[in-house]
């Protein structure tokens, strides 16, 4: 049993169907294969931080990533240690005071239809895994607010923009980044989470790191080794066959 966020959690009981033991040590080396689909969204992290040499590695995977006219327009600020620290201080206390400062909107209310349902059961299916029942509202916004604390991660990649035209080309690039990213992470035995959330807090996080306002904030990746035994890490959402978002013309 472990504790997260006050709350106890049974490590043992499968919570959906494709609830999976993860296989592969960070001493393996994982085909291509296996890299995309051992990668999952973490939500929980061990304090340890990841070593310079790891991170550097990493970054040099994320940095070949494709962009539009090879502009490579990411602007990449990692916190740690200290830094770190005092950035979820302020992120919590935004959130307590309802200060959002977005550059970009959000809201899952835009959603339609399929892609609805996927968001209501993805959110479904992450709250039963940490046992936190639909009318447990106030449990629910502590594990909303675990956000801000990077879900316990020692590091998080905080992505900026330049701003051009409407921005949609240059988020789509900032997009692949952060997936070569994350898979590097994989690759290297440890996880992430993209998290539009932090990106609710853009002013706060330019203002506490001197980012120049003329770049915007997409989202961040919390980072780390994943906490194996913890509950948030022990399920896994399921994607919908290739028909539903594929079609073939002959
Ligand atoms: C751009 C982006 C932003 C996301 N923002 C959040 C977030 O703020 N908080 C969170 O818990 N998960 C966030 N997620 C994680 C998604 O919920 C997750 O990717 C999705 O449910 C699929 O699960 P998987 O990553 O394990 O395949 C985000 C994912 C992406 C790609």
């Amino acid at each position: 049993m472990t504790t997260f966020l006050g709350f106890t959690m049974s490590n043992t009981t499968p919570v959906t169907s494709s609830t999976i033991e993860l296989a592969n040590g960070p001493s393996q080396t994982l085909s291509f294969k296996e890299t995309v689909r051992e990668r999952h969204s973490v939500r929980s992290f061990l304090p340890t931080p990841v070593p310079d040499a790891v991170l550097r590695s990493v970054l040099e995977d994320a940095q070949r990533t494709p962009s539009n006219c090879n502009t490579q327009p990411w602007q990449v600020h990692i916190v740690s240690g200290a830094t770190r620290d005092a950035l979820s201080k302020a992120l919590l206390a935004d959130d307590e005071a309802g200060r959002m400062t977005p550059d970009f909107s959000f809201s899952t209310a835009d959603f339609c239809g399929v892609y609805s349902e996927r968001s209501k059961a993805q959110g479904a299916a992450y709250y039963q895994a940490i046992g936190v029942p639909r009318e447990a509202t106030e449990d629910r916004r502590l594990a909303s607010r675990y956000n801000l604390e990077f879900f316990g991660a020692p590091h998080a990649a905080l992505l900026f923009m330049p701003s051009f035209g409407d921005d949609v080309r240059v988020a789509g690039d900032i997009g692949m980044y952060a997936q070569t990213l994350l898979l590097s992470l994989t690759a290297h035995g440890l996880g992430g989470i993209p998290q539009t959330m932090l990106g609710f807090y853009a002013d706060t996080i330019r203002e506490l790191l001197g980012i120049d306002p003329s770049l915007k904030m997409l989202f961040g990746i919390s980072f780390g080794y994943p906490d194996k035994a913890a509950t948030a890490n022990r399920y896994r959402i399921d994607k919908a066959p290739i028909e539903e978002s594929v079609t073939f013309h002959n």
